[in-house]
């Protein structure tokens, strides 16, 4: 069966899942049956990859049990180490030593869906967090088992105390982020699992898709942009003349959502209690005020585009109150798409057929062959 082409594939529907509705008209998201404002807000982190992988929430036992595991699975192969210091001295991107050091995972261990699924939720913390104190001169900390895996995201990155209302903010942010239907990281995820290959390189070339700025590259430019306007009297002008230069602004418009993606609610309402007694307050005010002064230009200067406020601003923000450093954005994104990411390649190889759509041939045909080598080889 034929069917027309999409550009960039929009409004194809590629696969039938169990882990999140994206509803772009009326800006709702459903992570396995619940509303992502009900549930990001309180779950732990654990609680959500249970619900991803096997369809309900975990009971205290098998919580228990989970937390265990992945904690058990920190540590990462000598190699490995030895790579994210080359790749800290060479002054990599974050994403690039991820993807890098992801892609080592399988040595010294057993290869298995769950295994492999397992090891990486587990590890992204560890990498990271190594990455960035090599890069910034320090030695990588020893995993911890004694802590939950957002405490240990945070300890890994900074070392010392967490913080309850640090993890806090950092949970709430994974587990609004953790899946989002079949967004291009996902996608490239499950292209990769259904020709039953296997979730390292799965999950190697999903990290590959993140790191785009059309993806989960935004946050960070979007922050710059809120530095840069510094003044909410300036805003108006910043955003004018970065449209005249043909700029998109970073942290608003997306593909599926026509309405406010429901995730910025979420993590607003978070930045604010943070905010609220930790961060810069000037900073959380001058952000809304660039928001609004952002969607009042859009809206005039777009019309009918219904371009509205997406994930990555208030991820930015968010991430930013936390003392996560800007470098670091996307793979902190990275350490919570992996939930998503291992969950859709274990529904696709238990439910998925090979995907492989066509392409449209728009070149010449009926060329005749003449070598312009001298010898047959
Ligand atoms: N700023 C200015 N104009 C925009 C923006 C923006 N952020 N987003 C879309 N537009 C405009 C485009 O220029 C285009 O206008 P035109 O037809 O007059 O040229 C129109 O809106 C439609 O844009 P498309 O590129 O067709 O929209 P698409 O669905 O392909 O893109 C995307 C979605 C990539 C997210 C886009 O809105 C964008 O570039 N946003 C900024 C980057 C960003 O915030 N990315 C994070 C997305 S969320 C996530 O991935 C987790």
């Amino acid at each position: 069966m034929r069917t027309e082409k999409q550009s960039g594939l929009e409004g194809v529907v590629a696969a039938s899942t169990r882990l999140s509705r994206v509803d772009g008209e009326a800006g709702q998201l459903i992570l396995a049956g619940y509303a992502v404002e009900e549930i990001a807000p309180r779950a732990r982190f654990e609680e959500m990859v249970h619900l991803l992988w096997y369809g309900r929430l975990p009971d205290a036992g098998e919580l228990k049990k989970l937390t265990a595991d992945l904690s058990s699975r920190r540590g990462l192969p000598v190699p490995t180490l030895a790579l994210l210091r080359e790749a800290a001295q060479n002054s990599l991107p974050a994403m690039d030593a991820l993807r890098m050091a992801v892609g080592t995972l399988r040595l010294g261990r057993p290869e298995s869906p769950e295994e492999d699924a397992r090891t990486l939720i587990a590890s992204f913390p560890t990498i990271v967090g190594a990455f960035w104190r090599l890069r910034n001169s320090l030695e990588p900390l020893q995993p911890r088992r004694d802590l939950t895996h957002v405490e240990y995201c945070l300890y890994q990155i900074f070392g010392g105390e967490v913080g309850k209302q640090r993890a806090r903010g950092l949970a709430t942010y994974l587990n609004t982020v953790c899946d989002h239907g079949l967004n291009a990281s996902t996608f490239a995820a499950r292209v990769i699992v259904s020709t039953h290959s296997d979730l390292i390189s799965a999950v190697t070339g999903a990290i590959g898709a993140l790191k785009g700025p059309l993806h989960g590259g935004a946050p960070g430019p979007a922050l710059d942009m809120v530095f840069e306007i510094g003044t909410p009297e300036r805003a108006e002008e910043v955003i004018l003349s970065k449209l005249a230069r043909g700029e998109r602004l970073m942290g608003f418009g997306h593909r599926i959502y026509r309405a406010r993606d429901p995730r910025a609610d979420v993590l607003a309402a978070e930045a604010e209690r943070f905010y609220a007694t930790a961060g810069d307050r000037d900073l959380y005010a001058l952000a809304r005020g660039v928001e609004r002064v952002a969607l009042r230009v859009l809206a005039e200067r777009k019309p009918g585009r219904r371009l509205d406020t997406n994930v990555e601003f208030y991820t930015a923000l968010l991430l930013h109150g936390l003392g996560i450093p800007k470098e670091l954005f996307t793979s902190t994104f990275a350490i919570a798409r992996v939930a998503g990411w291992t969950a859709h390649c274990l529904e696709q190889l238990r439910d998925g057929r090979l995907i492989r759509p066509e392409s449209e041939y728009i070149g010449p045909v009926g060329l005749r062959f003449e070598s312009s080598a001298a010898g047959p080889n």
